[in-house]
């Protein structure tokens, strides 16, 4: 059985990244007809409730000055790399073994954006270092301050990373990671989030539609044209789609 693929939505905080990530997932599941699994980072298991009860600001420990402060950010950073091989291990190696396309809304790369305003970005490569590569990862590109905007419409509450000012600086950390992971090959999609919904959902489906509907990908059986007849233009039912047509490779 062929492996599923596994695409990772990106952004900083208020950005959108968990509704295109819903968005995507029922794209893939009605309009490409495949099993698709949304996950999240943190997660739910022990080590994201703990992460998550941090980032509401709940958990902390004093200082030597007396000041009670969040916990130490080399010990956050720890904490998501252990989140991550723990959601690996339970949830996204053994779904994408059975043939699923994985969506995860944030991963290695949130790291490297967000722990790298305390900690330094080759140890936070170390850590991660036993996580795998994703297929695709798309980066939505939101200006902070319209992300600011759109958290504040949605939440009452602030959580340790979301301040705008704080958040610039993500901003310019994705952009510097995103650099370094293209130019040792991996693959990632900058998107442009600061348009209507429609246009963002259309270049994610055009970013992710090549690796999810090539042979390998797609898991689908297509018919083999007969040996010596030209290439022919099909297509799939499922793709609902009759302008965008395929070339089959015989
Ligand atoms: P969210 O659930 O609203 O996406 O919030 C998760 C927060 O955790 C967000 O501020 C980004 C942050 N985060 C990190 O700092 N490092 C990580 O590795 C991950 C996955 C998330």
């Amino acid at each position: 059985m062929e492996k599923g693929k596994f695409i990772v939505i990106e952004g900083i905080d208020g950005s959108g990244v968990t509704t295109e990530a819903v968005k995507l997932k029922e794209y893939v599941a009605t309009k490409l007809n495949l099993p698709v699994h949304l996950t999240k980072e943190p997660t739910d298991g022990p080590v994201g409730g703990l992460i998550r009860t941090i980032l509401a600001k709940r958990v902390g420990a004093p200082s030597h000055n007396g000041k009670f402060e969040s916990i130490d950010p080399r010990c956050l950073a720890l904490l998501f790399a252990a989140d991550r091989l723990d959601h690996l291990e339970v949830d996204i190696l053994p779904k994408l073994e059975g043939g699923v396309v994985v969506i995860c809304d944030r991963y290695i790369l949130s790291s490297l954006a967000y722990q790298s305003l305390n900690v330094d970005r080759r140890w936070l490569e170390q850590i991660n270092a036993k996580a795998i590569t994703p297929d695709l990862t798309i980066y939505l590109q939101v200006p902070p301050l319209v992300a600011e905007r759109r958290r504040n419409q949605a939440r009452w509450h602030v959580e340790l990373y979301e301040e705008t000012p704080k958040l610039q600086k993500v901003a310019e950390n994705y952009v510097e990671a995103i650099d370094e992971l293209r130019r040792r090959g991996q693959r990632v999609e900058i998107v442009d989030g600061n348009r209507p919904m429609r246009e963002v959902q259309r270049d994610i489906i055009a970013a992710v539609k090549p690796i999810l509907t090539t042979r390998a990908g797609s898991g689908r059986k297509r018919p083999k044209p007969p040996a010596g007849e030209p290439r022919l233009n099909m297509v799939f039912p499922s793709d609902n789609q009759s302008e965008e047509k395929e070339a089959l490779a015989p």
